[in-house]
């Protein structure tokens, strides 16, 4: 505020930030998403911009108004995100994957409406790319930060991807617990870092969960901490 403003603890720094749900076409009126509906990683965005950062908003389809000072970069499908990622993220300090990316898509794409007919309809899907897990393996990967939402499990699952993705964080949320589900305007997170360290959060608002995360991001690109 006015009299206390806060510190620009992410002034020069670039942050690259997925949000939202994809979209994974299968004709021309229907297609597969998920729950997902980018508040997170809107929050994440907006809360950086406020830090100071500049931010690259790489984003599925939302409702949601897009931060001031914030550049969208608008996808649909996992293979967009891919591409996208693939391009901005050279230019960024570190990455922040809190989109619902689909894991597979359909093998082929009807250009027309299909009929119905009878008996039952068999879809084949494909694996879509682990983008967290290719950003992994760059030999000029940026600061590292994934999401995980769980429903059980929530440590092992979460700490497995850590290492398998050569992720610097995890974010993982148990998406059964109260005030930590999707559509909702709180979260409780775990934060799970590289070094084996784990700090819990209690509930907060989205905006205090972007707030903290993007702290402890900014801690650790001040001191090079993986
Ligand atoms: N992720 C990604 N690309 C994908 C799938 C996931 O970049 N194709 C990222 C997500 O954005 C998130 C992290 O990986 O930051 C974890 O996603 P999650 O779905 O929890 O992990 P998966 O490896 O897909 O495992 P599963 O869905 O089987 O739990
Ligand atoms: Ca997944």
């Amino acid at each position: 505020d006015y009299f206390h403003p806060s510190k620009k603890e992410l002034a020069g720094k670039t942050i690259l930030i997925s949000a939202g749900p994809t979209i994974e076409r299968i004709d021309p009126v229907r297609y597969l998403t998920n729950r997902s509906t980018g508040k997170m990683g809107f929050a994440l965005a907006e809360e950086a911009s406020k830090l100071g950062a500049e931010v690259l908003l790489v984003s599925g389809v939302t409702t949601l108004p897009v931060p001031k000072g914030v550049s969208l970069y608008p996808i649909e499908s996992a293979e967009d995100m891919y591409k996208t990622i693939m391009e901005l993220y050279p230019k960024a300090d570190a990455v922040i994957k809190s989109a619902a990316v689909a894991d597979y898509r359909p093998v082929e794409i009807s250009d027309k409406k299909l009929k119905k007919k009878d008996g039952e309809l068999v879809i084949q899907f494909e694996r879509t790319q682990d983008i967290l897990f290719e950003l992994g393996q760059k030999a000029d990967k940026p600061f590292l930060v994934g999401f995980a939402a769980e429903t059980d499990h929530v440590a092992e699952y979460a700490s497995g991807k850590l290492k398998r993705k050569n992720a610097d964080m995890i974010v993982a949320n148990d998406v059964s617990a109260e005030g930590a589900g999707f559509a909702g305007d709180t979260n409780i997170v775990t934060i799970f870092r590289r070094d084996g360290s784990i700090k819990e959060l209690p509930l907060l608002s989205k905006h205090d969960t972007a707030k903290e995360v993007l702290l402890e991001i900014a801690e650790s690109l001040k001191e090079g901490r993986k």
